[in-house]
């Protein structure tokens, strides 16, 4: 029945344009007589870029297509230009893209009927000579002849929300046009968005962050001749990128490229959440890497929040929503996404006539906060005055007293919390049963134990039977080897961690909470945050991840993927992290020789991932939070992986590091290849810290001396390896061990990852099976030591 209706699907189109044809395979130029539909793509030349019908990755949008161009080499859907941002198409087999009699490139759908999307040029009097090209730059241009010099219309005019290396970001003197990025309007709809860049409308030679094309809320600062002087990280002196700003008769403009063909996939984007953003795609880790975003503060991002919420500046989830009040789109929510909002729970009594007896609403405080946006101030005299006025108009919805009387209607946006030492408090208007010591409390309480007693063993009863249910059974699709995935329904998960009540940490991927199965098992429930990839890709990548065994590795155990929910599930570590024993206050120092084996350990387990695997896993974050210890000290790296699943973000490191490098490797951050190299690097700074016991930048004080990995060099080429540790650590230190130890992390911390030596080979060292020259003084560390204070890290 498909196949028959999709033939005549087919015929029907084929008939009226019999004579238009298909481009021919990997073609990059469309031209007068031809059509592309259906799957069909032009190809850029060198391969990179491809341009042709999408669906956005993210789930929950089928049946919505459109033109786009993307990178034809890459695995994770990276659209950098959509035509019919506005208008989706619902079937791309019977819509095509033609040069149209009028010399346009056209869109048309149901079988031409009717016309999508146009270029819109004029005047055309050459249809037949008319082409359009896909670039190697990404630009797709409509031409004559297939002479790229003449451009009747090009992708790289019309921006939606990326702006390619070669491209300008320019605003025309003449017609005070400026090109100008706008975010896509969620992850899912390409839609034009809130939040836009562009070069400064009033003339000044800065690009600046907007809010539905009227409120600025960031500004680069003016060009200073090699930088912007609030961006110095984007200088003409970055190892990695050529940054270029020109002003002259005609036009002002910003443009960047890449100064090594290991960085070309580069791009620069307005993200959905408001952020300027630009990441490089790093081959090794098959992985996106974010090296810049603006704001530095999130919070600064103007709606980030949407209404009704709260913006902190913390690592992990930035909004939260008040009190009271539940997202609007849990799924963008999930997908980093928060500037929906939040709506109210349950309905204010105000404004609802009920009865005589109806509660009033009541008031919620909320302390040390940055008041929200668009406050009224009126003349009342004092709080109590104030709450008054707000009460009686239905759409006040909170009041605030600090002198003055101010109030709020309808929405409350732009709320932050603990800014800056604020001392402002905010009461939001809520409806009486969302608050305690209402006069139904106890009548509540009593409901709820005796439900509980009802319900709670009932339920858990369901879910062993469910679990023993589901214990021999494979998910088909998922490795069938030893380790065979339990997929999870999150319903399962919310069980199992009592409502995600028990947080064992944070870390940059998500949360973790504690879970016992019914089993008795103790597991770690692993909530990720910022996971933009489809069902199926995360199914494949977890398949991948759980079918890697290593007694150093920790072990998944399953995984959920629901809607935009993607958890994972992995056994839990009786001991904990490692940063818990090295730098807590738990009294029992590891002994050398319990922190000797952690050290060859871990070795182990990235030799593993960089040379036994079968694909090559960088694991990019290597750092004692992530090595997790069993009830016999035995370490087990976590996290390895999710780097490709996610994608890292590293461009927030340079306000947090405060000029230390903490475990990152240079090339992160001056925009080098990551190579395997880079866990080296991180093992190196991790090892310094295994080998003191304490943090490499706790022996920081003004004097570079007290800089451990420099000091441990110094000391290891003087050979007095055993002055470096206090006595009642260097008890029963062999000095061989501490002196190979020493030498590997020396060799591990230098610049140029070369030099580095492999994983495989700090094994052998490190188990005396080879021995290692003596290193030099690392001198980018060196260098780091001695200008702390500086906000350098571009070397
Ligand atoms: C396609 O064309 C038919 C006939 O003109 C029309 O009834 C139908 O609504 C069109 N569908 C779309 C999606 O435009
Ligand atoms: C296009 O042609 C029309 C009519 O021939 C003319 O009025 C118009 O100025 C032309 N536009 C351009 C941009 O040349
Ligand atoms: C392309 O167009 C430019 C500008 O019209 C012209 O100078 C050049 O000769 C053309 N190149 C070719 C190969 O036709
Ligand atoms: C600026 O716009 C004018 C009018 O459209 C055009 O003639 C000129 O070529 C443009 N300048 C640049 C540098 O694009
Ligand atoms: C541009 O000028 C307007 C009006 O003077 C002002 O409100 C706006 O903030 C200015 N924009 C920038 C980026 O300075
Ligand atoms: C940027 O330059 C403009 C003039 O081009 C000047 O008015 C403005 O004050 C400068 N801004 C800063 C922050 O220096
Ligand atoms: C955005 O701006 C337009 C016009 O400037 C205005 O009509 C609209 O209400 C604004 N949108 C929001 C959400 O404030
Ligand atoms: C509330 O009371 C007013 C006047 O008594 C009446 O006109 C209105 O319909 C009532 N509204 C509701 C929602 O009951
Ligand atoms: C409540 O406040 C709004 C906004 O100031 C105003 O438009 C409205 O008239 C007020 N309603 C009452 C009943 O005072
Ligand atoms: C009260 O807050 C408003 C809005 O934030 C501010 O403009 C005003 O100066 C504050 N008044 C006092 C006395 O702090």
């Amino acid at each position: 029945m498909a196949n028959w209706r999709y033939l005549c699907a087919m015929s029907l189109l084929l008939l009226p344009l019999s004579l238009q044809q298909s481009p021919s395979q990997a073609s990059d130029t469309l031209t007068a007589n031809q059509q592309l539909s259906g799957n069909q793509k032009l190809i850029s030349q060198d391969g990179n870029f491809a341009l042709g019908f999408f669906q956005p990755a993210v789930e929950g949008l089928n049946g919505k297509w459109y033109i786009g161009i993307w990178y034809n080499k890459i695995p994770v859907q990276t659209v950098v230009w959509v035509a019919n941002r506005e208008k989706p198409i619902s079937d791309p087999a019977s819509s095509n893209l033609i040069i149209s009699d009028d010399g346009n490139l056209v869109l048309l759908e149901n079988h031409s009927k009717s016309q999508t999307w146009s270029t819109n040029i004029k005047n055309n009097t050459r249809v037949t000579s008319t082409v359009a090209m896909l670039l190697d730059t990404g630009n797709l241009v409509v031409t004559y002849d297939s002479n790229t010099s003449i451009a009747l219309w090009q992708s790289f005019d019309d921006l939606t929300n990326t702006w390619l290396p070669g491209n300008k970001l320019s605003r025309n003197k003449t017609t005070g046009v400026a090109k100008r990025m706008i975010s896509w309007r969620d992850r899912s709809d390409p839609a034009p968005g809130m939040f836009s860049l562009e070069l400064d409308p009033n003339g000044s030679s800065q690009y600046v962050l907007l809010w539905n094309n009227s409120v600025l809320y960031w500004a680069s600062g003016n060009w200073t001749g090699n930088s912007f002087s609030g961006v110095p990280e984007l200088s003409t002196t970055n190892s990695g990128y050529t940054f270029q700003f020109v002003d002259n008769d005609e036009e002002t403009y910003f443009t960047y490229t890449a100064k090594n063909d290991a960085l070309r996939f580069l791009r620069n984007f307005v993200d959905v959440s408001g952020l300027s953003q630009a990441s490089v795609w790093i081959e090794a880790s098959q992985a996106w890497n974010t090296f810049f975003t603006q704001p530095k503060f999130k919070c600064s991002v103007y709606g980030m929040c949407g209404e009704n919420s709260i913006c902190s500046e913390n690592d992990a989830s930035s909004c939260s929503c008040l009190k009271g009040f539940i997202e609007n789109n849990p799924n963008n929510w999930e997908l980093d996404d928060h500037t929906s909002g939040c709506r109210r729970h349950v309905p204010l009594k105000c404004g609802n006539n009920g009865s005589v007896n109806t509660e009033q609403d009541k008031f919620y405080l909320i302390g040390s906060v940055k008041l929200p946006d668009n406050a009224h101030s009126t003349d009342a005299a004092n709080v109590h005055a104030c709450e008054l006025t707000c009460l009686n108009n239905c759409s006040c919805i909170a009041y605030a007293h600090n002198g003055t009387c101010l109030v709020w209607y309808n929405h409350l946006m732009n709320m932050r919390d603990n800014f800056g030492g604020s001392s402002d408090s905010i009461f939001i208007r809520l409806a009486a049963s969302e608050l305690p010591n209402s006069g139904t409390k106890k009548w509540w309480i009593a409901v709820i134990i005796i439900g509980g007693l009802i319900i709670v063993p009932g339920s858990f009863g369901v879910t062993i039977l469910y679990f023993s249910h589901r214990r021999g059974r494979r998910i088909s699709g998922m490795n069938q080897g030893d380790g065979s995935l339990i997929s999870f329904k999150y319903r399962d998960l919310q069980f199992i961690t009592r409502n995600f009540s028990e947080r064992l940490g944070a870390g940059s991927f998500g949360s973790v909470f504690r879970g016992v199965l019914p089993n008795t098992t103790v597991v770690a429930v692993k909530k990720l945050e910022g996971l933009h990839q489809g069902d199926k890709q995360f199914r494949a990548e977890v398949s991948t991840i759980g079918s890697i065994h290593h007694i150093n590795l920790i072990r998944l155990l399953g995984f959920c993927s629901e809607g935009a929910k993607r958890l994972l599930v992995y056994e839990c570590m009786p001991n904990g992290s490692l940063d818990k024993h090295l730098f807590g206050s738990s009294s029992t120092t590891l002994s050398w020789k319990i922190r000797y084996q952690i050290a060859v350990g871990i070795a182990k387990a990235l030799a593993y991932l960089h040379e036994e695997c079968r694909d090559c896993i960088i694991h990019c974050d290597i750092k004692p939070q992530n090595i997790l210890l069993d009830a016999s000290f035995v370490p087990k790296v976590a996290d390895f992986g999710l780097a490709k699943l996610l994608g890292r973000d590293f461009s927030r490191v340079l306000t947090s590091m405060r000029g230390t490098v903490g475990y990152l490797a240079p090339e992160w951050i001056s925009g080098g290849a990551i190579t395997t190299k880079a866990d080296v690097f991180s093992y190196g700074m991790m090892l310094f810290e295994i080998i003191s016991g304490k943090r490499n930048l706790e022996h920081t004080d003004s004097r570079m001396e007290t800089f451990f990995p420099v000091l441990a060099a110094r000391k290891l080429l003087q050979g007095e390896v055993m002055t470096l540790l206090g006595k009642e650590l260097m008890n029963g230190v062999p000095e061989r061990e501490l002196e190979r130890a020493c030498k590997v992390a020396c060799w591990c911390v230098q610049y140029d990852d070369s030099s580095r030596p492999t994983m495989g080979e700090i094994v052998k060292v490190l188990e005396g099976v080879i021995d290692v020259e003596m290193p030099p003084i690392p001198r980018y560390l060196e260098a780091i030591a001695e200008c702390s204070e500086s906000r350098i890290l571009f070397p």
